[in-house]
């Protein structure tokens, strides 16, 4: 079961992604024994580096990123840079040269993984050139990583991936949703599988309603160019959302294979319901954060930040009811909300089951709570059952009991970070945690109709959330509407 030789090369290496994320991720692999002594990796960016400069730069993150390392000059002796010039086939060629050589020095067998870091435009050239200079044209197997935004929109999306068809077919192709990479995202489909006690319940005859929230207490921070065109919906609803939705939604797939579950995935994102024109109000609550305390720091609105438009119409919060349509759900809303400048940063699922018939313990006044799970993302990781047990005493009255479980203090160590894992199935040839070309239309043809008419409608309340706060009151009254309240996350 060894881990296939590969060369990485990877396109955007100078960049803010490779330096947090690739670089410790790629050690942790090292470390962990699970890269073999065949894997080169070449840094490609635009400006010239030397193969030691660009060593430096990864021992820097990687330390900067773990502290201390006995083995990191043997882990960064694999590492070589290659400055390219994405539309111009001369520096593709030297790159396939350089390919070439590390590929018989390491003895690779021709496995290319070409992992593409990098602004978004430039996907289709480089995958483009990577065919028609002869790149792909490799004895083992050819693979490509491509990091988020895929497009902007479903025609968007759809041109990139026609053009990155061209040179890899879809089996090759790893679109990376982060998300799909966290351990208790991954935990969603083995909690819901392999437990008795609660796929038997997980319908529509039992569970009234779920909830996800997944709230930043960051702003838009440097990044004020690229949200203004994105906006939270298009940046953290179409992939990450949608991706907990379809996991918590999806039938049992008969086996668990790659395809299999893509397949349920991709069935219950057929089953959401479109929400469109006039209903979408009634249905999604879009935000904006004005200034605001967090952490006992005044800071400033999404108006006033870096590369924003003063009177920018763009959402950092969305607060959504998605109903799927089908045997199994009709009837269930699912809640969603994201957004940044939120009062923690938080990811949770709450799934919330229907009160039981007749409640013999019922207090005046106080109803007995409905029975959760709460799934834990992120910052902690775990699940917590909220069950309801005899309170002590001399009485018949119920109260809340909640069994946790803490993945952490389980394992005694930190679980692997997302990229660590994400990386290692690629090399592996897994693609079950990556988005397939289907999920990534379904998502998008739902966002669309959503994205039409919020920017041909402005919203006239912007700013409607304070910064700190868990965002704009609409979404309160959304579930309120239901006869539901958000479950507090933070
Ligand atoms: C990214 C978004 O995909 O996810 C960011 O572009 C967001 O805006 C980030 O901050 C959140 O990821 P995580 O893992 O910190 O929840």
């Amino acid at each position: 079961n060894e881990t296939p030789s590969s060369l990485i090369m990877i396109f955007g290496a100078t960049g803010d992604l490779a330096k947090r994320k690739l670089f410790p991720s790629l050690y942790h692999l090292y470390r962990k024994g699970k890269l073999t002594d065949h894997f080169a990796v070449v840094g490609v960016a635009r400006r010239p580096l030397s193969h030691e400069e660009f060593k430096e730069r990864v021992k820097d993150s990687v330390l900067t990123s773990i502290g201390e390392s006995t083995d990191i000059d043997d882990f960064i002796s694999h590492f070589y840079y290659q400055a390219n010039d994405v539309s111009d086939s001369d520096s593709y060629q030297e790159l396939r040269k350089l390919a070439a050589d590390l590929d018989e020095k390491y003895s690779i067998g021709g496995n290319r993984i070409f992992y593409l870091a990098m602004a978004p435009e430039f996907f289709g050239t480089i995958a483009e050139h990577l065919k028609s200079d002869g790149l792909t044209d490799t004895e083992g197997f050819k693979r490509l990583v491509i990091e988020k935004p895929f497009g902007h929109d479903l025609p968007s999306a759809q041109e990139l991936n026609d053009r990155i068809r061209t040179a890899f077919s879809e089996s090759e192709i790893y679109r990376i949703d982060h998300y799909l990479g966290k351990e208790m995202v991954q935990n969603i489909e083995v909690i819901r599988f392999s437990n008795a006690l609660f796929e038997p319940l997980w319908n529509n005859r039992y569970i009234s309603n779920i909830q996800v929230t997944s709230s930043e207490t960051l702003g838009v921070e440097e990044r004020g160019g690229y949200y203004e065109k994105s906006g939270a919906l298009r940046d953290m609803v179409q992939n990450h959302m949608l991706q907990m939705v379809a996991l918590l939604a999806m039938e049992p797939p008969i086996r668990l294979t790659t395809e299999e579950i893509r397949s349920e995935k991709v069935k219950a994102l057929r089953a959401l319901r479109p929400i469109e024109g006039e209903e979408i109000k009634d249905y999604f609550v879009r935000g904006q954060y004005g200034s605001g305390q967090v952490d006992g720091k005044e800071l400033p609105g999404y108006r006033e930040e870096h590369n924003v438009d003063e009177q920018s119409n763009t959402e950092t919060y969305v607060a959504g009811k998605l109903m799927i349509d089908n045997f199994r759900w009709a009837g269930v809303p699912f809640y969603i909300r994201t957004g940044k400048r939120m009062t923690a940063k938080s990811t949770k699922i709450v799934v919330q089951f229907k009160d039981i018939p007749m409640n013999l313990y019922y207090r005046k006044d106080e109803p007995l709570a409905p029975n959760l799970l709460v799934i834990h993302i992120q910052p902690e990781e775990g699940i917590t059952l909220h069950l309801n047990a005899k309170k002590s005493g001399q009485n018949t009255e119920a109260k809340t009991v909640k069994l946790n479980f803490s993945n952490k203090s389980v394992d005694g160590m930190n679980t692997p970070e997302a990229y660590e894992k994400l990386l290692f199935d690629c090399i592996r040839g897994d693609a079950t945690n990556f988005t397939h070309w289907d999920e990534v239309a379904l998502s998008w043809s739902f966002v669309d109709k959503i994205s039409e008419i919020w920017e041909s409608t402005k919203e006239t309340e912007f700013p409607n959330y304070e910064s700190g706060t868990m965002g704009p009151r609409e979404a309160d009254e959304m579930l309120a509407k239901d006869g539901f309240f958000w479950w507090p996350v933070a």
